[in-house]
């Protein structure tokens, strides 16, 4: 399910020659068929499938939900199917809403103001169900009950063996609890350093902020709209914890330690530090060397005005910290842009 395209990422960013297989999680007897084959390989599972536009959550939720969900589940079954009780889950900030505490400590009521944000904490519940009694049955609350059964009712229906299961893992009396860490991320961005490897999304109507700045830098989109802050900041703007995008996957190297604990752990994965969009817009002219024009415009459904992590469990428990600045965050991306400017499309 994981691989990279190009022989020269092969050889420059993996190192070694990683499988893939293109699948879609809602597509059950698919992803059934890649654990079949690979069952007795696998340690564990890093999730990071998922729909991810706040904004366009807000417009379809029922496709975020379908996908998030329906997904999520599925490849929770084909898991407990196989006996891979080991999982490391992308959650968000967004679960957290808008908060009252700031720097955001992980026991901050959640909250969510967007669909997005729902979608991942309805999977973090059901992670927890699997994390302290090894199943998901008909303690499930009604809430997700009724939503995962009215989503998988939409799907094309499963062949008879494959029949999505009411409960998961309820039949085995004493099913393996499972190893759960839930990482909850800010505001990722930046590229690998070495220019090979970053996101260039296809729809920048929904958009985060990086891919857009830098389609303004290089003369492709003629001005950034700045979303104002619902409330009071320093200059108007929101301010997020941006992480760089290598920060965050040694954050999950780090988690892999918390593999065959049989507990379930949650961690803020960003920097502990905000900045603003104004803030990020100066440190990208300066790094790209380039003007970017921006208009101040309403602010955007389902955007909080702060959001920083609070990062001392994560520095406690897993000796993690983050190590880039906006500086490197932008650097590192400006470099990707340059080396492909159409994305993987090259
Ligand atoms: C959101 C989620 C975050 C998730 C990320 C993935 C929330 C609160 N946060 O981040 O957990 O990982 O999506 O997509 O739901 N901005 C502009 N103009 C633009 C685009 C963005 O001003 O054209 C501003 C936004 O208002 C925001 C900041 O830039 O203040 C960052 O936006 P974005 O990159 O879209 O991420 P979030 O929405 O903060």
């Amino acid at each position: 399910m994981l691989a990279f395209g190009t022989a020269s990422l092969d050889a420059e960013v993996v190192k070694e020659k990683l499988l893939f297989y293109e699948t879609d999680l809602t597509d059950l007897p698919s992803l059934n068929k890649i654990f079949e084959q690979h069952a007795r390989e696998i340690l564990g599972v890093l999730h990071f499938a998922g729909l991810k536009s706040v904004s366009r959550s807000v417009s379809h939720p029922l496709e975020f939900f379908h996908s998030n969900v329906v997904g999520s589940w599925n490849l929770f079954h084909c898991m407990a199917a196989h006996n891979i009780t080991n999982i490391i889950f992308s959650s968000s900030a967004s679960v957290y809403g808008s908060p009252e505490r700031v720097p955001i400590p992980e026991t901050e009521v959640l909250k969510p103001i967007s669909p997005y944000g729902e979608t991942k904490i309805v999977i973090e519940k059901l992670l927890h169900m699997l994390g302290t009694t090894g199943k998901i049955t008909s303690v499930i609350p009604p809430d997700i009950r009724d939503l995962v059964g009215t989503l998988s009712a939409l799907l094309p229906a499963p062949t008879a063996d494959l029949a999505y299961p009411a409960t998961l893992g309820a039949n085995n009396e004493n099913p393996s609890l499972w190893s759960v860490v839930i990482l909850r991320y800010f505001n990722p961005c930046g590229a690998h350093p070495s220019g090979l490897l970053g996101e260039c999304p296809k729809d920048t109507k929904n958009s985060n902020l990086m891919p857009v700045l830098a389609k303004v830098a290089m003369g492709e989109l003629p001005s950034l709209t700045v979303f104002k802050s619902v409330l009071n900041t320093k200059d108007g703007t929101p301010i997020r914890d941006y992480i760089h995008v290598v920060d965050l996957a040694k954050g999950h190297v780090a988690a892999l330690g918390k593999f065959s604990t049989q507990e379930v752990h949650t961690f803020n994965l960003g920097m502990g530090k905000g900045c603003s969009v104004l803030e990020v817009i100066e440190a990208f002219r300066e790094a790209s060397k380039r003007d970017v024009p921006f208009a101040v415009g309403a602010t955007r459904a389902g955007d909080p005005p702060i959001l920083i992590a609070n990062v001392q469990k994560i520095a406690d428990e897993l000796s993690w910290s983050a190590q880039s600045d906006m500086k490197d965050i932008c650097t590192d991306f400006w470099r990707w842009v340059e080396e492909s400017p159409v994305g993987y499309c090259s």
